[in-house]
C-alpha cells in the first residue's frame, strides 16, 4: 500500500458517504472505515511495513483521510437531519423557522415617544448622573433641611454624604449653572427612593424632566405645552387639568390630570370614576432655584414639570404591576 492507495481510498470513502441515503447507512459506512475494526485501523497496522522514506508522508496522509472521512460524514448527518440548507435533505416546502426579532423595553419606547414629542416642540436633551450631591438633589432646589424627603428613610445616602438622586430636578440645576438663559431641555434618567417594593413601588425607577426658563413665560406657557403633550401622547382628544398642589422648587406648583384615556372622561374603574388620571407634577420656577443657580429672578421666568415613565407606561398599557416591568421575562416583554 502506497500513498496514492490511501488518496484513492480516501475518495471512494467520500463517494459512499455522499451516497448514503439515511442515517443507518452512514453509520455503516463510518464503521467500514473508522470502526475499531475497520479500515483504517488496518492502515495504521500497514504503516510498519511502508518504506521508511515514504512512512512520515504516509503517516500524515492517512490522518488527513481519517479527518476528511469524519468531517464528510458529520456535514453528510447534517444534511440528512435537513439542517444545512441547499444540501439533498432540505425540504423547500417546509415552513421556514422565525427567529424573532428583539424589541425594545417598554419603559424605552415610552421615554423615547415622550422625548420625541418635546422635540418637536425644540427641546434638547440635557443629562446628569445618578449620583448627586445633596446641594443638586435638595439644597439648590430650595428643599427646605427638615424636609421629609431628605430623610434616610426616604433617600439613599452613599458613605461619602453624596446620594443616589430621588428625581431628575438636579438636571435642571446642572444645567442652569452650565448655561445662561434661555434654557429649554427634557432629561429622562433613572432615579431612586426607599421604597418597599408593591405594584406601585419600585426603589428604582425613571422620570422625565422638563425645564423651560427665558423672558416672559408663564403659567399659560406651560398648560399650551402640557396640553400639546397630551394630545400627542395620549390621542387628540385628551383633557388637561391643573390642581393646585406643592413642591419646595416650583411656586405656584400643580398637579396636572389627563382625561382618562379609557372612558375618554366618562368616568370608568380605570380613573375610579373621577374621568380624570393623575399624570404629572409642574409648576413655575420658584426664584429660590434662579438665585442658587445664579440667573437673575428679575428677568426670567420658567415652568418646569416632572413624570414618572413606569406610571405613564403602566397606564398607557394597562400594566397592573410595577414590578412587570423589571423582571424582564421574555413572555411578558414579548407582547410589547
Ligand atoms: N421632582 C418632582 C417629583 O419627583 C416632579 C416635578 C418636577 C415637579 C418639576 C415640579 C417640577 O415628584
Amino acid at each position: 500500500m502506497n500513498v496514492q492507495d490511501l488518496i484513492d481510498l480516501r475518495d471512494n470513502a467520500l463517494g459512499e458517504v455522499r451516497a448514503a441515503q439515511d442515517a443507518a447507512g452512514l453509520e455503516a459506512v463510518r464503521i467500514a472505515y473508522l470502526g475499531r475494526k475497520g479500515l483504517l485501523p488496518k492502515i495504521m497496522e500497514e504503516l510498519r511495513n511502508v518504506d521508511p522514506g515514504e512512512r512520515p508522508l504516509f503517516g500524515k496522509t492517512a490522518n488527513e483521510l481519517k479527518n476528511a472521512v469524519a468531517e464528510g460524514i458529520k456535514a453528510r448527518q447534517g444534511e440528512l437531519a435537513g439542517g444545512t440548507g441547499d444540501g439533498p435533505g432540505f425540504d423547500p416546502t417546509q415552513p421556514g423557522r422565525w427567529p424573532g426579532l428583539g424589541t425594545r423595553h417598554p419603559i424605552t419606547q415610552i421615554t423615547d415617544r415622550i422625548v420625541q414629542i418635546f422635540q418637536t416642540l425644540g427641546f434638547t436633551v440635557a443629562d446628569g448622573p445618578d449620583i448627586e450631591t445633596v446641594w443638586n438633589n435638595f439644597d439648590a432646589l430650595n428643599t427646605p433641611p427638615d424636609h421629609p424627603s431628605r430623610d434616610e428613610q426616604d433617600t439613599f445616602y452613599l458613605d461619602n454624604g453624596d446620594l443616589m438622586r430621588c428625581h431628575t430636578s438636579p438636571v435642571q440645576v446642572r444645567h442652569m449653572m452650565a448655561h445662561p438663559p434661555p434654557v429649554r431641555i427634557i432629561s429622562p434618567g433613572r432615579c431612586y427612593r426607599r421604597d418597599t417594593p408593591d405594584a406601585t413601588h419600585s426603589a428604582n425607577f425613571h422620570q422625565v424632566e422638563g425645564l423651560y426658563v427665558d423672558e416672559n413665560v408663564s403659567l399659560a406657557d406651560l398648560k399650551g405645552t402640557l396640553s400639546y403633550f397630551a394630545r400627542e401622547l395620549m390621542g387628540p382628544d385628551v383633557k388637561v387639568r391643573f390642581r393646585p398642589h406643592f413642591f419646595p422648587f416650583t411656586e405656584p406648583s400643580v398637579e396636572v390630570d389627563f382625561t382618562c384615556h379609557v372612558c375618554h372622561g366618562k368616568g370608568c374603574r380605570v380613573c375610579k370614576n373621577s374621568g380624570w388620571i393623575e399624570i404629572l407634577g409642574a409648576g413655575m420656577v420658584d426664584p429660590n432655584v434662579f438665585d442658587a443657580v445664579g440667573y437673575d429672578k428679575a428677568k426670567v421666568t420658567g415652568f418646569a414639570f416632572g413624570m414618572g415613565i413606569e406610571r405613564i407606561t403602566m397606564i398607557l398599557y394597562g400594566i397592573h404591576d410595577i414590578r412587570n416591568l423589571y423582571e424582564n421575562d421574555v413572555r411578558f416583554l414579548n407582547q410589547f
